[in-house]
């Protein structure tokens, strides 16, 4: 399978969102991906193409608060293509953009109930932070970090 990776410009939002809530098995995704992130965050955010077709993207960003820090918002696979490398690909480029950028660490968060992306995540290095609590599996996390029940998972990369 030959993966293309190319950065994401505005014209992929609607492609994108068509899609956005079935890939994560139904859960309603799309208020947190709005056409924004699209307009200003497209030069370090990527897409991934099988074919010339949309196979996963990732939306990232540099941290303006913090030049050291490289922050991914997003990352998602057509179910139909995962465990095939695409998420590591997007990673990996990710990583290559954040290195040039002068970044050493590369931050994101993912919800405590999302065992696969945790376990995706922790394959790529990432760790989580401690948090106040622990989910079923052990891994720590921030209660209310998004908000009351929004509980999240603190990852971090070195790079
Ligand atoms: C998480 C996600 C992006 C992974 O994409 P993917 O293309 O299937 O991942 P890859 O095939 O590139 O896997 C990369 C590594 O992670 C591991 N991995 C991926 N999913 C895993 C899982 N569910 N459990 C354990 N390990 C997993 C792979 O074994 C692989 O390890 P290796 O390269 O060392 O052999 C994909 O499952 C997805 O889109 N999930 C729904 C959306 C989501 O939850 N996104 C994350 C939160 S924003």
């Amino acid at each position: 399978m030959s993966v293309v990776v190319r950065t994401l410009c505005v014209e992929d939002y609607a492609p994108i969102i068509r899609v956005l809530n079935d890939w994560w098995g139904g859960r309603h995704m799309s208020d947190m991906l709005p056409k924004l992130f699209f307009e200003h965050f497209g030069a370090t955010s990527l897409a991934a193409e099988v074919d010339g077709v949309l196979a996963g993207f990732l939306m990232g960003f540099l941290s303006p608060a913090d030049p050291g820090q490289a922050y991914i918002h997003f990352v998602g696979v057509d179910p139909a293509l995962r465990g095939l490398g695409v998420g590591r690909v997007l990673y990996e480029r990710f990583f290559e953009i954040a290195r040039k950028a002068r970044c050493d660490v590369v931050r994101c968060v993912t919800s405590p109930v999302n065992v696969s992306s945790i376990a995706f995540h922790q394959r790529m290095g990432f760790v989580p932070l401690p948090g106040d609590a622990v989910n079923s599996g052990g891994t720590p996390f921030h209660s209310d970090y998004d908000g009351p029940g929004e509980h999240r998972v603190l990852l971090s990369m070195s790079l």
